[in-house]
């Protein structure tokens, strides 16, 4: 058994792979550069507003930030600047108008008002949405500690096309970073890229930036080219490795973006499956970044939980189903093939399979809701059953409660809605029709087929349909007529007789 000071320890290193620890930096500045289109998405969406697990990049960059706890975190905007601005604006982001995008040293320079008096700049792409806080610490620590002018987040990769390649002076320090476009052919052999997460002292990036001049085929000031003049210099330039070099993976194509996504989406499923939770083939499963769930839930293959969606403890989601802001108390068992949307289930249900959970729905304690029903702003009370079939829009059904197949609420005349309004202990019938508004009294009865346009009141049996007539023989009698119209003409068993005989013959002509 551990002991308190194991225990201890175990939380302490547990708390280390989190995002979510703050670290006070109150003299850097964060600088996320996200003023670019991002041409090789061929999207009129801003690159950094393209969705990747979940959330925009721009946001996964934001959150991954947070935790530093900077002096203040400033995004370079220009393209779609307003979106831009809007997507991250509760998150307390200043935003700085980069107008036109003259390349990332120049972001820089349009941001050096708002940079201020801060110590350290730390810079990240908007595009590479993957990075985490503990890498960031590390790269802020390595940099305070190596005293050093500049120090970069590199990575080691197997395919490093399209990055700038870090060219190192000697194993601790860094000569330059060598754009893709640059490179001589025994440059493109490096395999350390730059990430374009970087830690800078002001006071050094300066005044190299200053005499970074846009000599490239896009005429733009990289920044880049600053850390080949701090490191000419003689100023230390250091590369901290990444430790998982899908960390620092840009997006600049639909490609880059579906594998990050894809690294996003397990993430999520192992810190759910760390968390107790069962996820059969979990690479089927697309879970969102904010969806939690109790220990001892099963998710099936192929499902989805989306937004704000809480699962209780022992739930079962079973295949195909999405559930997106639903909040389902312990015990809860999705049947295949359901979808809920806004709607609170408060636990031991049982929901579909095929069912349709629409927002404003809540299904108290027991209740259950069958194949091919659809609800909508219903209240479906504790034990009660919609086992089939069924509409139940803008109602609300007491306890214990039961409404047979077919039954539909009329909550609509092609203006305005209105409720229906079912006690506790009622049954309706089969294929009943409930024109609202109306009100069926506890424990009263629907007829099964009744039409219901008047309030039930509680105990009574409201019956809204002809009395049915039965006419003894009448079947056999118009036979017998029908037979006797047809005298004279041929029956259509002996045309069918006839046919199969000429055809008969002409096989035997053959
Ligand atoms: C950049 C780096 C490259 C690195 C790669 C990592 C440069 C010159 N190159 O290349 O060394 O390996 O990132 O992913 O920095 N942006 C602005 N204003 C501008 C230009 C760009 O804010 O004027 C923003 C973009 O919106 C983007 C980020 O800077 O979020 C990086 O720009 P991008 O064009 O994606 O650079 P890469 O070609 O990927
Ligand atoms: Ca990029």
């Amino acid at each position: 058994m551990a002991t308190p000071v194991a225990l201890r320890a175990i939380v302490k290193r547990a708390g280390r792979g989190e995002n979510t620890r703050a670290m006070p930096n109150k003299d850097a500045v964060i600088v996320i550069l996200a003023a670019g289109k991002g041409t090789r998405l061929k999207s009129s969406l801003a690159k950094v507003l393209h969705p990747a697990g979940g959330r925009s990049l721009m946001e996964s960059v934001v959150r991954a930030c947070l935790p530093l706890a900077p002096k203040k975190i400033l995004a370079i905007v220009g393209h779609q600047a307003e979106q831009v601005t809007a997507a991250i604006k509760l998150l307390d982001v200043e935003s700085v108008l980069q107008q036109p995008q003259n390349g990332t040293g120049h972001a820089m320079v349009v941001a050096k008002r708002a940079i201020g008096n801060a110590k350290l700049v730390v810079v990240l792409p908007g595009d590479a949405p993957l990075v985490r806080t503990e890498t960031l610490k590390a790269l802020i620590s390595t940099h305070r500690n190596g005293k050093a002018a500049a120090t970069i987040l590199s990575a080691v990769v197997t395919d490093p096309s399209g990055y700038g390649r870090i060219l190192r002076k000697s194993e601790n320090s860094v000569a330059a970073i060598v754009e893709d476009s640059q490179l001589t052919p025994e440059q493109r052999e490096l395999n350390e890229i730059n990430s374009s997460i970087y830690c800078f002292s002001a006071d050094k990036l300066w005044p190299a930036l200053a005499q970074v001049k846009p000599e490239n085929k896009h005429r733009e000031i990289y920044l880049t080219d600053a850390i080949a003049i701090l490191a000419a210099k003689g100023e230390p330039v250091l590369a901290q490795i990444a430790p998982d070099p899908r960390e620092v993976l840009g997006c600049n194509t639909r490609a880059d973006l579906a594998e990050v996504d894809a690294i996003f989406r397990e993430r999520k499923r192992n810190e759910l499956m760390t968390a107790g939770v069962t996820i059969q083939l979990p690479e089927t499963v697309l879970i969102g970044p904010d969806v939690t769930s109790g220990e001892d839930t099963v998710i099936e293959p192929c499902v989805q939980l989306l937004g704000k969606t809480r699962l209780g403890a022992n739930c079962t989601i079973r295949t195909g189903s999405v559930l997106h802001d639903a909040v389902l108390g312990d015990g809860v068992t999705v049947e295949p093939h359901t979808m809920i949307f806004e709607s609170h289930l408060d636990g031991g249900n049982t929901v579909g399979p095929f069912a349709r959970i629409r927002p404003g729905s809540h299904l108290k304690k027991g209740a259950r809701v069958g194949n091919f029903v659809e609800t909508k702003k219903a209240v479906i009370g504790e034990g009660s059953k919609v086992p089939h079939l069924s509409y139940i829009g803008d109602a609300k059904l007491g306890s214990h409660t039961n409404i047979g197949a077919g039954t539909i609420t009329c909550n609509y005349d092609g203006v305005n809605k209105f409720p229906t309004i079912i006690g506790n202990r009622v049954f309706i019938g089969s294929d009943s029709v409930l024109v609202a508004p109306v009100k069926i009294g506890d424990g009263a009865y629907v007829a099964a087929g009744s039409t219901i346009t008047e309030n039930v009141p509680p105990n009574a049996l409201g019956l809204a349909r002809n009395r049915q007539t039965t006419k003894p023989g009448w079947a056999a009698k118009k036979r017998r007529e029908m037979a006797a119209s047809n005298h004279g003409k041929k029956s259509p068993k002996k045309r069918s007789a006839v046919k199969k005989s000429r055809r008969r013959g002409k096989s035997r002509r053959k």
